[in-house]
C-alpha cells in the first residue's frame, strides 16, 4: 500500500466533564465534524506536511525527529507539532518510520473550541501509520500513545477522554466509558434528538506554554493532585475510591465522609462526586427512557463546573444561561476544558431549530461582541480509513 486516506472525527462529551483524570466516567461522542488526513509514501527521509488551515510545513528529516536534543515541540509555533509528537512516542516504543512521507490534511473541524482538534489529527495520523505500516498496534494501544503524545511532547496534562472517544465513538450511539477499566458500552440515542454546538471562538488551550501564562487546566490539574496525596495519606484511598464512597445508591452525594479542610479543594471534590454520580444518573435515565430527565443534568453539570470547579467564564456563563432558557432546550453546558471553547446544546428534533437558535445567537453576538458560531451535529463513527 502507497498511500491511505484517513478520517478523524471530533468529539462532544455530553456529560462527565473534567472526571477523567480522576478515572471515573463519561458518555461522549465522535461528531461529524473531522480532520481527512492522507498519508502518501514518497522516496527519501523525511516528512513533509500540508494543512488547508496552516498551510506548508518545511521538510523535516527523521534524524532531526528522532536526535535527543528534541525537547518539548512548542505547538503554538508549530502546527506540526501535533505529528512529530507521535513519531516521539512511537519511538520510545520501539518504533520507527523512516520512509519517506508527505501528509494532507483537510479539515472541517474548529480548532481551539473545545471539540479536540488536537487529539483528532494525532490519532488519526498514528491510525493511518498503523495501516499504512502494517505496526500491528492495538485499538486501545493507539488511545494511550495519542495521549502520550499529548502530555509528554505537547505539554498538555490531558486524561483520555479525546482520544478515547474519537477511537471508538459510534454513529448513533453515546459512548459511556469507565476510565478506570479502559471499558465502554454503547447506548442508543433515543430518535428524536438533536445536537448543537455554539463554537464561542474565545479560545482556550490546555496545554502549557513554555513561559505561559498560569493556565487554568495545568493549575485544577495540579489540585486534583493535591487532593489525590491528601486522600492518600489521611484515608489511604484514591481519589475515584473517595468519590465513589461519596455516592448512594440513588445517586445523592453525601460530602461529610471526609475530612478536606482546604475550601478550594472541597469544592473541587465536590465536583468530582456530583459529576461522577451525574453520569450514572443520566446513563440510568436514558436506559429508562427518560431524556429530559437525562438531559437536564447537563444544566446542573454546567453549575458544578461554573461554581466548584471554577472553569467557565462570563460570556460563557451568559451564553449558556440565554440558551438554557429557550423551551426548545431539554439541555446545555459548556464542554471540554472550559475557560472558552464551546457549548452543547441539546433539543429535540421536532423543536429544536437551526435558523431559530442561530438568529437568537446573533443578537447575543452582537450584544456581547462575540462572533461565536452555531453548528448543527450528528454523532458520528469514530476514526477509520476512507
Ligand atoms: C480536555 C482534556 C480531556 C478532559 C476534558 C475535561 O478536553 O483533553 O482529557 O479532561 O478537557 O473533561
Amino acid at each position: 500500500m502507497e498511500s491511505i486516506c484517513v478520517r478523524s472525527p471530533g468529539r462532544i462529551n455530553v456529560i462527565g466533564e473534567h472526571v477523567d483524570y480522576i478515572e471515573t466516567f463519561s458518555v461522549a461522542s465522535a461528531i461529524d465534524l473531522y480532520n481527512d488526513i492522507i498519508l502518501i509514501k514518497t522516496a527519501g527521509d523525511s516528512i513533509s506536511l500540508y494543512s488547508d488551515r496552516f498551510g506548508l510545513s518545511p521538510d523535516i528529516p527523521y534524524r532531526s525527529i528522532y536526535s535527543k536534543k528534541g525537547g518539548i515541540i512548542d505547538f503554538q509555533k508549530f502546527w506540526y507539532g501535533y505529528f512529530i509528537s507521535i513519531f516521539k512516542v512511537l519511538k520510545e516504543d520501539g518504533i520507527t518510520i523512516d520512509c519517506g512521507l508527505e501528509v494532507k490534511i483537510v479539515s472541517n473541524l474548529p480548532d481551539g473550541a473545545g471539540l479536540s482538534s488536537s487529539a483528532s489529527i494525532e490519532l488519526g495520523f498514528l491510525y493511518g501509520l498503523n495501516e499504512l505500516f502494517n505496526l500491528k498496534l492495538s485499538d486501545l494501544k493507539m488511545t494511550q500513545i495519542a495521549k502520550l503524545a499529548e502530555n509528554k511532547y505537547m505539554n498538555s496534562p490531558c486524561g483520555i477522554l479525546d482520544q478515547y472517544t474519537i477511537m471508538f465513538g459510534r454513529k448513533n450511539s453515546l459512548l459511556f466509558l469507565d476510565y478506570q477499566s479502559l471499558r465502554h458500552r454503547y447506548i442508543k440515542i433515543p430518535g428524536d434528538l438533536q445536537f448543537y454546538i455554539i463554537d464561542s471562538k474565545i479560545k482556550h488551550s490546555i496545554a502549557q506554554t513554555p513561559g505561559g501564562k498560569e493556565n487554568g487546566y495545568v493549575k485544577r490539574i495540579e489540585q486534583k493532585n493535591r487532593l489525590e496525596q491528601l486522600l492518600k495519606q489521611r484515608y489511604k484511598l484514591t481519589l475515584r475510591a473517595a468519590v465513589m464512597n461519596c455516592i448512594n445508591s440513588d445517586f445523592t452525594i453525601d460530602l461529610q465522609k471526609y475530612d478536606i479542610d482546604d475550601p478550594t479543594l472541597m469544592k473541587r471534590f465536590r465536583h468530582f462526586t456530583s459529576e461522577t454520580a451525574r453520569v450514572l444518573m443520566f446513563v440510568s435515565y436514558l436506559e429508562q427512557g427518560d431524556i429530559n430527565e437525562a438531559f437536564a443534568l447537563l444544566f446542573e453539570s454546567f453549575k458544578s463546573l461554573s461554581v466548584d470547579y471554577e472553569v467557565s467564564i462570563p460570556e460563557i456563563d451568559k451564553i449558556v444561561d440565554k440558551f438554557s432558557a429557550l423551551p426548545q432546550v431539554i439541555g446545555c453546558r459548556m464542554i471540554g476544558g472550559g475557560f472558552g471553547g464551546s457549548i452543547l446544546i441539546v433539543s429535540p428534533a421536532s423543536t429544536g431549530d437551526f435558523d431559530l437558535f442561530n438568529s437568537y445567537l446573533d443578537k447575543l453576538n452582537s450584544t456581547m461582541g462575540l462572533s461565536a458560531i452555531l453548528y448543527s451535529l450528528k454523532t458520528a463513527d469514530g476514526v477509520h480509513l476512507i
